[in-house]
């Protein structure tokens, strides 16, 4: 069946967002404070971060097709009051996910666009931080009040 084979690879993914945007934020915010010139390594980390954040994004909007959790929220519309889950993966998970890898995307073509080092470092922080902020609040860790799902998944 392909929904575990799609939860595994959506699951093992935001380990690899997660490690990609905090070396993005690391190069961003040394370079911003060091006044260090935009070198073509800081550029690759963040077209690294988006390719695998936009991958993700595409891995997820399948999931939600495939998704069990998904179809029961849209053919029952529970409430929070059954389980938090259902509309947590039924329209919170998705939606905040999306804000966040726009709000990255914007920020990485705002920063390719300019010219000035020290600010092309600031708009990436800045961007990264919120995208960071979005995902980390809406990633279903283990200790999630709406929804707890596991650190690691087998297949
Ligand atoms: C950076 C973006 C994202 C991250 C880091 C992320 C992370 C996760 C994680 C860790 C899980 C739990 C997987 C498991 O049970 O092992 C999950 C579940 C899920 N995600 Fe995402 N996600 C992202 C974006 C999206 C997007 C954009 C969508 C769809 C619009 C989506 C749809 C889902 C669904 C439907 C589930 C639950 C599936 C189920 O249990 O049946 N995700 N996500």
């Amino acid at each position: 069946m392909v929904y575990p084979i799609i939860l595994f690879l959506h699951n093992a993914l935001r380990w690899l967002v997660l490690g990609s945007l905090l070396a993005a934020l690391f190069s961003s915010y040394s370079g911003w404070l060091s006044s260090r010139p935009y070198r073509p390594l800081d550029r690759a980390v963040s077209v690294l971060t988006t390719s695998l954040a936009h991958t993700q994004l595409l891995v997820g909007l399948y999931l939600y097709t495939i998704s069990p959790i998904v179809s029961y929220y849209w053919t029952y519309k529970p409430g929070f009051g059954e389980s938090t889950e259902f509309p947590f993966f039924g329209l919170i998970h998705g939606s905040l996910m999306f804000i966040a890898i726009v709000v990255m995307t914007v920020g990485a073509s705002k920063a390719k666009r300019q010219t000035d080092h020290r600010q092309r470092f600031r708009t990436t922080a800045v961007y990264f931080t919120i995208g960071l902020l979005l995902i980390g609040l809406s990633i279903p860790w283990p200790f999630s009040p709406l929804a707890s799902r596991p650190w690691i998944r087998g297949l």
